[in-house]
Formats: structure tokens, sequence, C-alpha cells
């Protein structure tokens, strides 16, 4: 029987704070990511081009974007890679980023595509942090904000697939033992 865990008691607001002192970004760090908003910016166009571009590659993803402005797509992602850059990693920032998670869910795009994309977001953020007078320092705090930035995206699908299993079963704490296999 999985023992209960203090994890499962923090919710909502509290998880973010969570997540945002585990990455113990340094200021130094947010710094190093700031300076390369610019360079963000130059590199996004190109970043979205691939993004989508594999995303139509695919039948089962290219079915999401059927009647979408791709012009909408590409400069709201475009502002969510350039943020990654931002330098500011607080509650603020877990919370625009989560919702944008939550519209995935409300979507009904399965979490592994979502996750697998990140490949993409992963070589241009590298080329951006490549771009630093301190590389190596940028690269590890790049890793960070995107780590955070996966660890978000799967909190949004947890928070809906939990809500729905403790409704369903009476409550959150048997659900948790039911996922973790228990009875
Ligand atoms: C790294 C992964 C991803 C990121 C960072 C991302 C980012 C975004 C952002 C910032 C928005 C705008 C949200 C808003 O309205 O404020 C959005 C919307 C959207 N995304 Fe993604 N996305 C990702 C993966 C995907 C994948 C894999 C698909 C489809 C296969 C997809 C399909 C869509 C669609 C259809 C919308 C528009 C939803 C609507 O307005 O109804 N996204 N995405």
């Amino acid at each position: 029987m999985a023992q209960e865990r203090t994890s499962w008691q923090i919710k909502d607001e509290a998880i973010l704070t969570e997540l945002v002192t585990m990455m113990e970004i340094s200021s130094a760090e947010c710094a190093l990511l700031g300076q390369l908003k610019g360079q963000a910016e130059v590199l996004a166009p190109e970043m979205t081009k691939a993004f989508y571009g594999r995303l139509f590659q695919h039948t089962n993803t290219a079915e999401y974007l059927e009647g979408i402005s791709m012009d909408r797509l590409n400069s709201m992602l475009a502002t969510w890679f350039i943020e990654l850059f931002n330098g500011v990693y607080d509650e603020d920032y877990a919370r625009r980023r989560i919702n944008i998670g939550r519209i995935h869910v409300r979507i009904g795009l399965p979490l592994r595509y979502p996750l697998a994309m990140m490949d993409v977001i992963m070589v241009f953020g590298e080329q951006v942090a490549h771009q630093s007078d301190q590389p190596d320092v940028a690269m590890t705090a790049f890793r960070k904000a995107l780590a955070l930035d996966v660890a978000i995206f799967n909190q949004a699908y947890e928070d809906n697939q939990m809500k729905h299993l403790a409704d369903l079963v009476g409550g959150e704490r048997l659900a948790r033992l039911l996922l973790s296999g228990a009875g």
C-alpha cells in the first residue's frame, strides 16, 4: 500500500511556488537569460516555422491546426518562446504558463505531443543560450527554465485528470492511492 506523501497536500498556487523554488534559478542566471531576450526575438520566427512544420508533418497533430489562424498561433508561440528569456521566473510567470497548458488540455490534445515538441524548443533555446558571453552558465539556466515549463505543462494535465478521477471515486486521496496501484 502506497504511503501518503506530503506532496499530495500541495495544491493549486502552492504547486507553482514549489516548482519555481525547486528550479533554484539564481538571480545571476535570471539576469543572464534576461539579457538574451533580443536574441530570442531574432530566432523566434525560425523556431515557430520549425515547430509548426513538424506538427503539420504528422496527421495526428496537423488535425488540431485545421481552421486555426496560423498567424495568431505563430505570434503566440513566439511570445511564449521569447518569454522563456524573460529573466523573471516567479508565480506570475508560472501562472501564465499553466494557463497555456490548460488551453491544450481543453482542445483534447494528448500530453505526449507538447512534451515531444519541447525538442524543437530545446534546439532553438540552446542556440540563443550559446550567444551569451557566458554560454555554459546561460545553457544551464535555460535548461532550468525549460524544465520548469515541462513540469508546468504536465501539471495542467495532471490537475485536470486528478480532478475528474477524484470526482469519480469520491476524493483525491483515494484517487492517488488508486493511481499508485493500491487496492
Ligand atoms: C511545447 C509545446 C507547445 C507550446 C509551448 C505551445 C504554445 C501555445 C501557445 C502560447 C498558445 C496560445 C494560447 C493562448 O491562447 O493564450 C497555443 C495555442 C494552441 N496550440 Fe499550442 N503549444 C505547444 C504544443 C502544441 C501542440 C503539440 C499542438 C497540436 C498538435 C498545439 C496546438 C495548439 C492549438 C490548436 C492552439 C489554439 C487553441 C485555441 O485557441 O483554441 N500546441 N499553443
